[in-house]
């Protein structure tokens, strides 16, 4: 059995992949090149646990001769041809039960951090510690209870995230197509049947839906310009739901009132960026209304643990059992091709 890593993002030997997979040959590479893998290895996999450097399109899929299964090492799988890779048999599955928790926490965290001013205070007294000492100086702090906190996309981080903010006393509302209006785990939240109504009561707007081609690209100028004025937009789904160029002018002109983004478009960022670089002048206008952390929202040691497990886990069970969790391309196969055993 032979797996292909072909853009490791652990460093070292795949020691916690060995544990479901002890037999396997791992062929481990670290690019996001498909190129600079030889295409004989492509053609030697039998399956292969790819990160999100590595972008499957219907080229490399095509060089995956003998795989039948791709597991995504993640949640969003936005770096794969679904479509290309049911064409060649090959299911794709992800991991979406690793760091639920984790995402939720960091979009309440980024919500508090903006709402309390911990940047800000943080920054004052490090550049000056005397005249830093000013608890007027963050300009977003607000009571939280009674504020509108609303979801877009009210999956399993967007409940996650619900339910915390909740607790800290926010309303709750949320805008999501795919959810039926009965769902047990969401009655008690204000459902909006249209985005721009809810971005028009929504004192923090906190996305949570995939990236796909209907939400490239979702928060733009038009769905700025519907904002609450001075409300604030989290973001830890993926960058390119947002038009950070948008945003920034969004910001500067005050129609919204600050960001805390885990996700860009490009990532790391090109430093010339307009938002980026605004961002790194402090104390800049931007201070204490811009937070940005590097695509971390996911991480602790124990849902990195989860992660890596779980994608070699569900790499097991197919090759040596012929059971298939989590596919995601279920739907673009032919009835009957792939085993029927999802709840497994
Ligand atoms: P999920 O699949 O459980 O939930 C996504 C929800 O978005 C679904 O309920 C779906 O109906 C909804 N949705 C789809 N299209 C929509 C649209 N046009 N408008 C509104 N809602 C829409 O996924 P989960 O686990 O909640 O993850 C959500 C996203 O979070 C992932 O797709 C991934 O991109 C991102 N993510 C980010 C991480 C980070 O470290 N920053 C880590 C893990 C996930």
């Amino acid at each position: 059995m032979r797996i292909l890593v072909p853009d490791a993002q652990f460093p070292g030997a795949p020691d916690v992949e060995r544990i479901p997979l002890a037999e396997a040959e791992f062929l481990v590479h670290r690019t996001a090149d498909p190129l600079k893998i030889p295409d004989a290895v492509w053609a030697r996999a039998d399956g292969v646990l790819v990160w999100h450097e590595m972008t499957i399109d219907r080229a490399v899929a095509a060089k995956l001769s003998r795989a039948r299964i791709v597991v995504r090492h993640g949640v969003g799988f936005d770096n794969i041809d679904l479509a290309a890779c049911a064409e060649r048999g090959i299911a794709v599955c992800n991991v979406p039960d690793y760091g639920t928790e984790e995402v939720a926490n960091h979009a309440i965290a980024m919500t508090l951090s903006l709402r309390r001013g911990l940047p800000t205070y943080g920054e004052m007294i490090s550049i000056d510690p005397v005249n830093g000492w000013r608890w007027q100086a963050a300009p977003l702090v607000k009571r939280l209870t009674g504020q509108a906190f609303a979801i877009v996309g009210m999956g399993r981080i967007g409940r996650a995230a619900a339910a915390r903010a909740k607790a800290f006393g926010f309303d709750v509302a949320y805008f999501d197509p795919y959810v039926r209006a009965d769902d047990p785990e969401t009655v008690s939240y204000l459902r909006f049947e249209n985005l721009y109504d809810m971005l028009g009561e929504a004192d923090i707007v906190s996305l949570h839906c995939p990236l796909t081609r209907e939400t490239h690209g979702l928060i733009g100028e038009g769905a700025l310009s519907r904002f609450k004025k001075g409300a604030l937009l989290v973001n830890t789904a993926r960058g390119a739901v947002v038009d950070t160029t948008a945003l920034l002018k969004a910001i500067e002109t005050g129609q919204v009132g600050g960001a805390a983004l885990d996700v860009l478009p490009q990532e790391p960022p090109d430093p010339d960026d307009p938002l980026v670089a605004a961002y790194r002048l402090p104390p800049s206008w931007l201070a204490g209304r811009l937070i940005l952390s590097p695509h971390a929202a996911f991480y602790s040691p124990e849902s990195w643990h989860d992660l890596r497990y779980k994608a070699a886990e569900t790499m097991a069970m197919f090759l040596k059992e012929n059971r298939l969790r989590n596919c995601v391309n279920r739907n673009l196969f032919p009835d009957g091709i792939l085993p029927d055993n999802e709840k497994t």
